[in-house]
């Protein structure tokens, strides 16, 4: 039984997603928040999946915080760690600890608009295509090797909130394909490029 630990921030829908997934040959074995007010974690709690909350704004330092947080997820020994929603920049040290076994979720289609408010940079680059990405973690911020991706239309009359609203249907289906995919040991790092075994 492979060991998931999902991190989050806030509403946690992604985390939902994939937990509702009942993913075969894997075990959600806690979900940590960086927010102790995150919703998901009280959406987690109540399915019976151990929750723990790590509050940034009590550490000294990006490094401390990081250290205290690996601390956490080792004491479940999880094989995969999934971001789902978790909005911390990592330190390389951390990236490092989990290379080939942290996935994240982006909501645009990378390598476009890393970092925040996608939905609206790609509606003011004039986009015809948003969508979400799923990739293997590095110290780059979203950046790493490439696991799958989803596109929607943009509409002449989208606002961020009506795009992002059509993107998080794919992310909820997306995500937990990849980390079934993972689980089921299909999906192979070559650079920056994943293959996907059928
Ligand atoms: C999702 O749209 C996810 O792609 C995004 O935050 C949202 C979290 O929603 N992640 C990032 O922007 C990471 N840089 P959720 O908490 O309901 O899953």
């Amino acid at each position: 039984m492979k060991q998931i630990v999902i991190l989050i921030s806030g509403r946690g829908s992604n985390m939902q997603a994939i937990v509702d997934a009942r993913i075969d040959g894997a075990q959600i074995a806690a979900v940590i928040s960086n927010r102790p007010d995150a919703a998901g974690l009280a959406w987690a709690a109540a399915q019976g999946i151990p929750t723990v909350a790590l509050d940034h704004k009590q550490y000294a330092s990006r490094e401390d915080f990081d250290a205290a947080l690996q601390a956490a997820i080792d004491a479940f020994s999880p094989d995969l760690v999934v971001l789902a929603g978790f909005m911390r920049i990592l330190t390389p040290a951390f990236t490092r600890q989990y290379a080939g076994r942290m996935l994240n979720i982006h909501p645009s289609l990378l390598p476009a608009f890393p970092g925040l408010h996608t939905h609206q940079r790609a509606i003011e680059a004039g986009c015809k295509l948003a969508g979400c990405t799923v990739h293997f973690v590095t110290a780059e911020l979203d950046h790493g090797p490439i696991a799958a991706q989803a596109a929607v239309p943009v509409m002449g009359d989208d606002t961020a909130e009506t795009l992002a609203a059509r993107v998080i249907v794919e992310e909820h289906r997306l995500y937990p394909a990849v980390v079934r995919a993972f689980v089921e040991d299909r999906l192979q790092i070559d650079g920056l490029r994943v293959r996907v075994l059928p």
